[in-house]
């Protein structure tokens, strides 16, 4: 049937026939193999009307000359074959996944969804875009001391004593926990007597990390960093998550800090994670720096990611220095600092 669409129309009132179809079937109790073999012809017609699609104009073109459309104009727009512009950028998103992963989502996924196909299609853009800046990135020299590897072994070098605020983001599943004893261990050496190692940490273990942190460094203060904007269900716990704690620890010997501050900080706007999809804000790893550094102080951030820390520290006039283990993320990292 569907090998007979001609048009992205036709073929979308397949899609439009299988939903209906799969929705009688559901009512009136059909396996559930019957509903899927319905799902499945959908998404065919839906791929099948976005491969249709892809050389159709959006909307009418502009006029060229006296009266005459251009010739990419004088096809058919969306509207004018009865197509609404959602479901014909829905139908060129799906036409846009390889062809067997297409066919492999067809045949694991649990529930054969649009939506499910979409998320794929949107994964794969997301994917060449990370590939792409990566690829930009690799022969880019900045100009700040940053450093491929694990903190251990390539920031080895920094002298004892050295560093006047370590500012950093440790990854949070429990499979990295031994990395906060690494890291309470490096900072006492390397911080600058009295000086601060800042942290964020995820929520679900708190506990061993606080633990790991107080090996080699004096606890001080939890601030709290609030996300704005929306948020998500933490698989798990069913808790909505808008803050992230933020630790702070010191190298003894423990003094006070001079300037009375509050202990939270908002993470303003929509999430960043153009570059990393653990990104930090800007504007939290801004308020920090200026909180806890002066011009000219070295700021290290031992796990840098896209190089936030380093960004906001080179921005406010601070010495920063870093390092990251992931060579993609590290050559995203050069190229986000230069820009
Ligand atoms: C939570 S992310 C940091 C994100 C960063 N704050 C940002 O805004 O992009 C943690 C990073 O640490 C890196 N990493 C993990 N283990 C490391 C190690 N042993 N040495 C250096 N970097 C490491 C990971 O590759 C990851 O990019």
């Amino acid at each position: 049937m569907l090998a007979e669409a001609k048009t992205a129309y036709d073929a979308i009132k397949i899609a439009d026939a299988a939903e209906a179809y799969r929705y009688a079937m559901k009512v009136s109790g059909a396996s559930e193999e019957a509903q899927r073999e319905a799902s499945m012809l959908k998404l065919r017609a839906e791929r099948r009307a976005g491969e249709l699609l892809v050389s159709m104009p959006k909307a009418a073109g502009p006029r060229e000359g006296k009266g005459a459309r251009s010739e990419a104009a004088t096809a058919l727009t969306y509207a004018e074959q009865g197509i609404d512009k959602r479901v014909a950028a829905r139908c060129q998103k799906i036409a846009s996944i390889p062809e067997e992963r297409f066919e492999e989502f067809l045949s694991v996924a649990d529930e054969i969804t649009t939506a499910g196909v979409v998320k794929i299609a949107k994964e794969i853009d997301r994917f060449v875009e990370l590939s792409d800046k990566a690829e930009r990135g690799k022969n880019i020299r900045i100009d700040i001391d940053f450093r491929l590897g694990d903190f251990r072994k390539v920031l080895a070098d920094l002298p004892d004593d050295s560093v006047d605020l370590i500012l950093t983001d440790p990854p949070y599943p429990r499979d990295f926990i031994d990395l906060w004893s690494g890291l309470s261990e490096f900072a006492a050496r390397v911080l600058k007597p009295g000086a601060f190692c800042i942290a964020y940490s995820g929520q679900a273990n708190l506990p061993e990390v606080i633990k790991r942190m107080g090996e080699h460094l004096v606890y001080y203060w939890t601030f709290c960093l609030y996300h704005q904007g929306s948020t998500q269900i933490v698989n798990g716990v069913n808790v909505m998550c808008r803050w992230k704690p933020i630790l702070l620890y010191q190298k003894q010997p423990r003094k006070k800090i001079p300037n009375t501050m509050q202990d939270y900080l908002i993470s303003e706007g929509v999430q960043e994670k153009d570059d990393h999809e653990w990104q930090q804000t800007e504007s939290g790893v801004g308020k920090l720096i200026e909180l806890f550094s002066n011009p000219g102080d070295i700021v290290l951030d031992t796990f840098a990611g896209s190089g936030t820390t380093l960004k906001c520290a080179r921005d406010a006039g601070r010495k920063p220095i870093g390092c990251e283990i992931d060579k993609d993320t590290y050559n995203r990292a050069k190229l986000r600092i230069s820009s």
